[in-house]
């Protein structure tokens, strides 16, 4: 096992109900700024039950975060926050509206252009304090000190983080989730299935507790993903999956473990330049990477194909093979395609996202440094 010093200050508050508990959580002198998407969270009700929360609160409102937040909006939230003197911002929504958020309570501080914090690495000093209400099971987002945000401008979409940007607290309420339309409960559901095969399927390491809570989420993810497209209003699905995915990305199970990001780097090109919902992307990249890198990666798929499909006859190529193509077939079944084709994009295609790997310095991914432009390339073939 690898060295690690592991804090998550992060309260969660889970269950019905608990969106009440924003009102103790935020100071009773705060300014808050509630920030939102599209609107959604006005027609489930979610922003009713917050509002009500914090009557006593002085509250200002910041809609309009889109999926896959730009810094082009959010800069308009950092102009008003620092106009109105906001203290405290309250997220409510998916991931890109708590990663949006996060950007947003590093910016307000910030001197200098705050994109720099993403191009040029500029070091995060200090942010305003943060909390939110999740709506979405996916990123892990809720309680993680990570944010992903976009440059229409330039087709960047880029990744920071930071501790002073890990959530004061999250709510989980499942039952905000019911309104979700199928492709997004599905996205989640992907996603977090890849962020675990990330932190999971490397090169092997003697790290037994990690394996076995990592193997225990897929599982759930396996056995339970499928239920929210059928049950979509069965309180103790919508709940597996939200805890599930808060699991798989709040930072416990990556712990002392070496990590394979590429999936994720090479998905997010592919939403910068043509748009795809980032569980579509990671669906159609992971079963290619994992059948491109099968020798680095040998003795974990092998485990993999074990002891999370059954797979134990048949040589090891032949159960790696098995394995890659359950894999997919289980993105499939969830209603997300697995290839560039799906979604119209060709050969063409593989060059411009290599391309802007290159130009983002993407070009030594993956746990062993070894995922080059020429692999990923190789990977996107694989895709077409
Ligand atoms: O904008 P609104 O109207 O709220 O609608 C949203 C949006 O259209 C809708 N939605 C959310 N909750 C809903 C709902 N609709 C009905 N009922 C509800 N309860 O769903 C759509 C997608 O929302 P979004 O927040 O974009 O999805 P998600 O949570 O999947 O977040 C994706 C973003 O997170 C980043 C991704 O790259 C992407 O930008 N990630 C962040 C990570 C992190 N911070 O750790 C890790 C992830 O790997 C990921 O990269
Ligand atoms: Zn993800």
């Amino acid at each position: 096992m690898l060295n690690f010093s592991y804090h998550n200050p992060t309260r969660v508050h889970f269950g019905k109900g608990q969106i009440a508990r924003v009102a103790e959580e935020i100071p009773a002198d705060a300014r808050v700024l509630i920030t939102y998407g599209g609107g959604s969270i006005k027609k489930n009700g979610t922003l009713d039950q917050v509002l009500e929360a914090l009557n006593e609160h002085t509250v200002l409102e910041f809609g309009g975060i889109e999926p896959n937040p730009t810094y082009e909006t959010l800069m308009q939230a950092v102009e008003l926050a620092r106009k109105e003197k906001i203290d405290f911002l309250l997220a409510v929504g998916g991931g890109s509206v708590i990663d949006g958020t996060k950007f947003i309570a590093a910016a307000i501080p910030f001197e200098g252009d705050p994109w720099t914090i993403l191009s040029e690495r500029a070091k995060v000093k200090s942010a305003v304090p943060a909390g939110n209400v999740l709506t979405l099971p996916a990123t892990g987002s809720e309680s993680n000190a990570g944010a992903v945000i976009t440059k229409k401008a330039t087709l960047d979409k880029l990744a920071f983080g930071h501790p002073l940007l890990y959530p004061q607290f999250a709510v989980l309420d499942p039952e905000t989730t019911y309104s979700l339309p199928e492709n997004q409960s599905a996205n989640g559901v992907v996603d977090a299935f890849v962020h675990v095969i990330e932190q999971y399927l490397t090169c092997r390491e003697n790290s037994h507790v990690q394996d076995r809570y990592a193997e225990g989420l897929l599982l759930t993810l396996i056995e339970e993903g499928p239920k929210v497209l059928t049950q979509p209003q069965d309180y103790d699905v919508r709940s597996t999956i939200m805890w599930t995915a808060n699991q798989a990305l709040n930072g416990l199970i990556g712990q002392g473990v070496p990590h394979d990001w590429a999936t994720h780097m090479i998905g997010h090109e592919l939403t910068a330049l043509y748009g795809l919902d980032h569980g579509q992307t990671l669906a159609i990249v992971l079963p290619s990477l994992m059948a491109v890198m099968k020798e680095q990666k040998k003795a974990k798929l092998l485990q993999y194909a074990e002891r999370i499909w059954n797979i134990t006859a048949g040589s090891e190529d032949e159960r790696i093979e098995l394995a890659i193509s359950k894999t997919r077939e289980f993105f499939e079944q969830m209603g997300i395609k697995t290839r560039l084709s799906d979604y119209g994009i060709g050969e063409e295609g593989v060059a411009k996202i290599v391309d802007q790997l290159k130009r983002h310095n993407m070009v030594k991914l993956g746990e062993g440094r070894d995922i080059t432009p020429e692999v990923s390339e190789e990977i996107l073939t694989r895709s077409l």
